[in-house]
């Protein structure tokens, strides 16, 4: 005999639009975005006596919350107007298990402001193609669109660390000079 709780399970996975291990590595995708959020955050805090660095931190930290909201999102659709994640979900879950446990290390750290911006970049190139918009097939055109918008309204903000790291280094090497 079947049991109620197999009938729920079947009706379950029946209208899921993207499998379990699908939507469970989007769930871990915006945990992994919450966790580079906060990581953001404390080094916002830590550079609280440099106002510029420490708003542009606090910047990014919030571009990442979005982030892991866009995935929150789409675990709410089930996959909903989507046909596939585009990765090896079991290879990259591994990949970003390994990310989150350095993430996690970086946020109980207390790096210099130019170490800070380097690990952030770093973080930033490892981590760009991971985004909501990249990660996933979509079916429906406008939800692509949607996702594509959000992820436009990002604005570079490897640019932007990458740019200020450039004024730290800069203002050593005047330093340097004098
Ligand atoms: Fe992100
Ligand atoms: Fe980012």
């Amino acid at each position: 005999m079947i049991s109620r709780h197999k009938i729920l399970q079947k009706e379950n996975a029946r209208t899921l639009k993207l499998p379990m291990d699908q939507l469970q590595f989007l769930q871990q995708c915006a945990g992994f975005e919450s966790k580079v959020a906060t990581l953001y955050h404390h080094y916002s805090n830590l550079f609280a006596d440099d106002e510029s660095l420490s708003m542009l931190f606090k910047k990014t930290a919030v571009e990442e919350e979005n982030h892991a909201q866009q995935f929150h999102l789409a675990i709410r659709l089930q996959g909903t107007g989507m046909t596939a994640v585009k990765t090896d979900v079991t290879k990259a879950s591994a990949n970003l298990k390994k990310l989150e446990e350095i993430v996690e290390r970086l946020t109980v750290s207390t790096p210099f402001p130019e170490e800070a911006l380097d690990m952030a970049i770093r973080l930033e190139e490892q981590v760009a193609l991971l985004h909501m918009a990249n990660v996933v097939h979509f079916q429906d055109a406008g939800l692509k669109q949607l996702f594509e918008a959000m992820m436009a309204h990002d604005n570079g903000h490897v640019t932007m660390l990458k740019d200020y790291r450039e004024v730290i280094r800069m203002g050593k090497s005047v330093m340097e000079f004098y």
